[in-house]
Order: C-alpha cells, then sequence, then structure tokens
C-alpha cells in the first residue's frame, strides 16, 4: 500500500497543502522576513494580531520554537513556569525551556482541560529568599494529551484573575485554539484578550505546511523577533510560508466543525469495544486500552495491515486524528477497520 492510500489518522501535522494552497504559494509576493520586508508575512503577522486582539504577532518556523519565544519572553533564566504535568511545553519540546531558556518548571497533577484555578493559584510562588519565583503560567488550548478537551472561557477567566492578582503572565499554547473556538463558539479575540502571550498554529488542523505565530504586545513581539534569530529561526522569502497561512485561515478554521464530527464518530464506533473515547470534543481520540486484550502497539499493527495508522501514546493508549486528509471514504475505512479489529480481539 502506497503512503497515499493509507488513511493516517497518527496526527494532524501529516496534511498535505491543497492545490488552492499550493496555487497560493506558488503566487506569493515575497522579500527578504529578516530586513522585515517581506510584505505576505507582514500581511499573516497583522491578520493574526488582530484576529486575537493583539497588537502585534510573529511568524515561526514550528509550534515548538513558537512556544519556547514565548517562554523566554515572560520567564528570565533561573526563574519559574507553573503548567500541566502533561503540557506540550514540558512533554514533547525535548527539554527546550530549560536547556534555552534556563526556565525552571513545576506542574500540576495533569488534569487535561479540567484546569482548577484554585490548585494552579496555591502553586505559585512569590519573590521571597529562598524559592524560585513564579513569573507565568501555561495552559494548552484544546489540551494535547488532555485528548482534544477544551477548557471552558469561565475557567480561563478564573485563571487571568489568578494570575493577576498574583502578577504573573498567563501564556496559551494555541497549537490547537482553532478548534476550540470552532468547539465552543468563543471567538479568537475573546480568547486573545485573555493571555499575555499565545503562539497559534498553522500547520496541524489548519493544513499549511510550515509555521506557528507568537502573538503578544508590540514591545514584546520586537523582542521576541531577537530571540527568533538567536534561535535561528530567522527565515528569508518565507512569504511562500505565510501565503499557506493566509490561505489556511480564509478556507480551514469553519471546516474544522467537519473533523470534529468525524472524530465523534470514531469515539462511537469503538466505544462498545469497551475501549474508552468518551471526551471527544474536538479532533483528538485518545483510546484507553486497559480493559482491552489488546495493547496499543498491536492495535496499531493490525489498524495498519487494514490500511490505518494510529498512534500510540502509551502501553495501553492509542490516538486517532482527524484533520483536512481525512474525507468520508477514508472515514468510512477506519470505520470498518477498527470495531473489526477490536471484536475480533
Ligand atoms: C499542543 C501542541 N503544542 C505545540 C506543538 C508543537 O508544534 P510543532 O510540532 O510545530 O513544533 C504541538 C505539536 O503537535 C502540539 O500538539
Amino acid at each position: 500500500m502506497t503512503v497515499a492510500e493509507l488513511v493516517d489518522l497518527r496526527s494532524d501535522t501529516v496534511t498535505r497543502p491543497t492545490a488552492g494552497m499550493r496555487e497560493a504559494m506558488a503566487a506569493a509576493e515575497v522579500g527578504d522576513d529578516v530586513y522585515g520586508e517581506d510584505p505576505t508575512v507582514n500581511a499573516l503577522e497583522a491578520e493574526v494580531a488582530a484576529l486575537f486582539g493583539h497588537e502585534a504577532a510573529l511568524f515561526a518556523p514550528s509550534g515548538t520554537m513558537a512556544n519556547q519565544i514565548a517562554l523566554q519572553l515572560l520567564v528570565p533564566p533561573g526563574e519559574e513556569l507553573l503548567c500541566d504535568a502533561d503540557a506540550h511545553v514540558v512533554t514533547y519540546e525535548i527539554g527546550a525551556a530549560a536547556a534555552y531558556g534556563g526556565i525552571s518548571s513545576r506542574t500540576w497533577p495533569t488534569v487535561g482541560a479540567d484546569i482548577d484555578p484554585e490548585v494552579v493559584a496555591r502553586m505559585i510562588r512569590p519573590d521571597g529568599f529562598f524559592a524560585v519565583p513564579t513569573r507565568a503560567i501555561a495552559v494548552e488550548q484544546t489540551h494535547n494529551r488532555g485528548g482534544g478537551g477544551v477548557i471552558p472561557l469561565d475557567t480561563l477567566r478564573e485563571l487571568r484573575g489568578v494570575a493577576d492578582d498574583a502578577g504573573v503572565a498567563l501564556h496559551c499554547d494555541g497549537a490547537r485554539i482553532w478548534h476550540a473556538h470552532v468547539a465552543d463558539g468563543v471567538s479568537l479575540s475573546e480568547y486573545g484578550g485573555l493571555f499575555d502571550t499565545l503562539s497559534v498554529c498553522l500547520s496541524k488542523g489548519l493544513g499549511a505546511p510550515v509555521g506557528s505565530l507568537v502573538v503578544g504586545s508590540a514591545e514584546r513581539i520586537a523582542q521576541a523577533r531577537m530571540i527568533r534569530k538567536r534561535m535561528g529561526g530567522g527565515m528569508r522569502q518565507a512569504g511562500i510560508l505565510a501565503a499557506a497561512g493566509r490561505y489556511a485561515l480564509a478556507h480551514h478554521v469553519d471546516r474544522l466543525a467537519e473533523d470534529h464530527a468525524r472524530a465523534a464518530r470514531l469515539a462511537e464506533a469503538v466505544a462498545p469495544f469497551g475501549v474508552l473515547a468518551t471526551t471527544v470534543r474536538t479532533n483528538l481520540v485518545p483510546l484507553d486500552l486497559t480493559k482491552h486484550a489488546l495493547d496499543a502497539r498491536a492495535l496499531a499493527a493490525a489498524a495498519r495491515q487494514e490500511g490505518v495508522l494510529i498512534s500510540v501514546l502509551g502501553p495501553r493508549t492509542a490516538r486517532l486524528v482527524t484533520h483536512l486528509g481525512l474525507d468520508d471514504e477514508g472515514l468510512d475505512r477506519a470505520l470498518r477497520a477498527l470495531p473489526r479489529i477490536l471484536a475480533a480481539a
């Protein structure tokens, strides 16, 4: 089976640019973005800043770099970031906050999107004699390891209050904030107004090949530009990539509802086999196999035989992800294959 024939449910990062997106990329006006002269990058940055109601934004090559630039803006070396134990920034970014920013991090036990602001408030350590002072809190919207859960707006408002009371900053890893916006109907500017910085990604649900943005005040983004250059993230004729992002913003936000509906159908299909996928709100479908005869590796291997690729996140945890590259035909193949494999075990 060729890659194109496989139904790839491992991640929403596996999408390929559509024909329309490629046309927009080919037609992009470009310049040297390190000189600030790429009109398409400048337009993308202005557009994203406006969407989130902030003064400025900065295009970065990856979500990881966008997060790490933001954390370096908010937390000086030797000081502290608080986040969820499963947060991407401390789980999948290969220790970047410590390695590049000298940032100390402390985590609350993972609860996915069900954050209790009082628990976070109690963890904050003020300036003082011996303790590491807390400078920022980071949350993830939607929560990746939390199964695509959406943090409710009221919780975010309470967290903003907690941050303000303590004089610490609030960052959002908004790699999939578009999904939260579509699932809960909260405007992007409402989300934007609650955070000091956000990182938002174009190359997951939105289907662009590359790119995330850091969003914040003009002063912070000017500093972010320096940090990006220091980290080797200054790109030249990046308008080719920014054009894909602009196209994605225009064409691929509202359609996320289709991904959410397909994810819900996958969750329903596995439920009768004792595979828990009950909290599905967006495009991530975590599979808890603790009560099933198959472990995650065995399920993934059997699914692959049927032309369906899924992710193994732990011995008994697997994950399915819906995205722009999955159509109804691919969904139907997965809906036939997965229950058959689970029933046979
Ligand atoms: C929640 C979250 N944040 C950040 C990232 C990092 O993005 P990138 O892979 O572009 O570095 C990811 C990637 O999957 C993610 O899921």
